[in-house]
């Protein structure tokens, strides 16, 4: 435990985006970080998906992202340097895109290739979105389409169309300042970010205990192409499986949910959509307008205080 401190809004125990840290009324820090092993062959693509996941937890908190700071760990000993020239112009292209200035970083030697951002923002003390504030009756919205762990994993025995890899890293690549830009004249009650808990372990997190519960419609959801077939033969990451272990208790209904299903619901996600939960008189508008800009967006399900935890339809 860390002492009080009266301007720290937002710190580690909510498992919440980024850390919040009030300087005055007006204005206060949004932080995180994030940093991982190539998910993709493509430097340049590798390098845009971890910078585009970085940034998203600071547009999941409401923030804006001022300054960056990359973190490397490289093989220099065996790689070739200019992998690495590439990751970090992948890394830089998507901070130009997100007006957000690169101001330093570290690397160190490593076995393996490693690569991410310490991103810091702002954001009005008062317009902080949390994960766990829900109301009754809000409708949550997912604005990337689901399933690149199940690709990735498919990817890796062989077993998926190129095509569909080249979907699902068009999306990973995807920053998620638009869908936040256009959230912010909404009445938004939560957001977070879907990545590696998977949808389901997202929606989870923002349950809180008493609280009103989730009602998921599976129908509704929108999959990357070859997904469902992919988990019927069984393309499952191990990270599923700890996905469902440790919130299984929190899906009302797991035992009558089918297993393919449950497999879609917390495949871990790299770089996914931002995760809404809106008025539920708004909730049309908004899902329109994103269309309307080009944003992938579906509705996942509706918060509904007569239910417990997480009940999937
Ligand atoms: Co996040
Ligand atoms: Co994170």
């Amino acid at each position: 435990m860390q002492p009080f401190n009266e301007n720290l809004i937002v710190d580690y125990k909510n498992s919440d985006d980024a850390g919040i840290y009030k300087l005055t009324d007006e204005i206060a820090l949004v932080q995180t970080v994030d940093f991982f092993p190539p998910i993709v062959d493509d430097p340049f693509k590798f390098g845009q998906i971890a910078a585009a996941n970085a940034l998203s937890d600071i547009y999941a908190m409401g923030g804006k992202p001022l300054t960056a700071m990359s973190i490397v760990c490289f093989p220099d000993k065996t790689l070739d340097i200019n992998i690495l020239r590439e990751i970090n112009a992948g890394g830089l292209s998507k901070l130009i895109e997100a007006g957000t200035s690169l101001v330093g970083g570290h690397s160190i030697t490593d076995t393996e290739v490693k690569y991410g951002l310490a991103v810091t923002g702002i954001i009005h003390p008062k317009k902080v979105r949390l994960n766990n504030s829900l109301r009754d009756g809000d409708k949550l919205i997912l604005t990337k389409p689901l399933g690149n762990g199940v690709l990735n994993t498919a990817m890796k025995g062989g077993m998926v169309k190129p095509e569909s890899i080249e979907t699902a890293e068009k999306y990973m690549l995807q920053l998620n300042k638009y869908a936040a830009e256009i959230s912010d004249s909404y009445d938004v009650s939560a957001c977070t970010d879907v990545t590696g808990f998977g949808l389901g372990g997202h929606l989870c997190e923002m349950l809180t205990e008493g609280g009103v519960g989730i009602e998921l419609w599976y129908d509704s959801l929108e999959l990357l192409p070859e997904v469902e077939e992919m988990v019927s033969m069984g393309m499952t990451p191990a990270g599923t499986f700890r996905n469902k272990e440790y919130r299984k208790e929190y899906i009302a209904n797991y035992e009558e949910v089918e297993p393919e299903k449950l497999d879609v619901i917390f495949d871990p996600q790299t770089s996914g959509g931002l995760l809404f939960a809106v008025l539920a008189s708004e909730a049309d508008s908004l899902l329109k307008e994103l269309k309307e800009k080009n944003v992938h967006a579906f509705f996942v399900g509706q918060c509904n205080s007569k239910i417990k935890n997480l009940f999937v339809k």
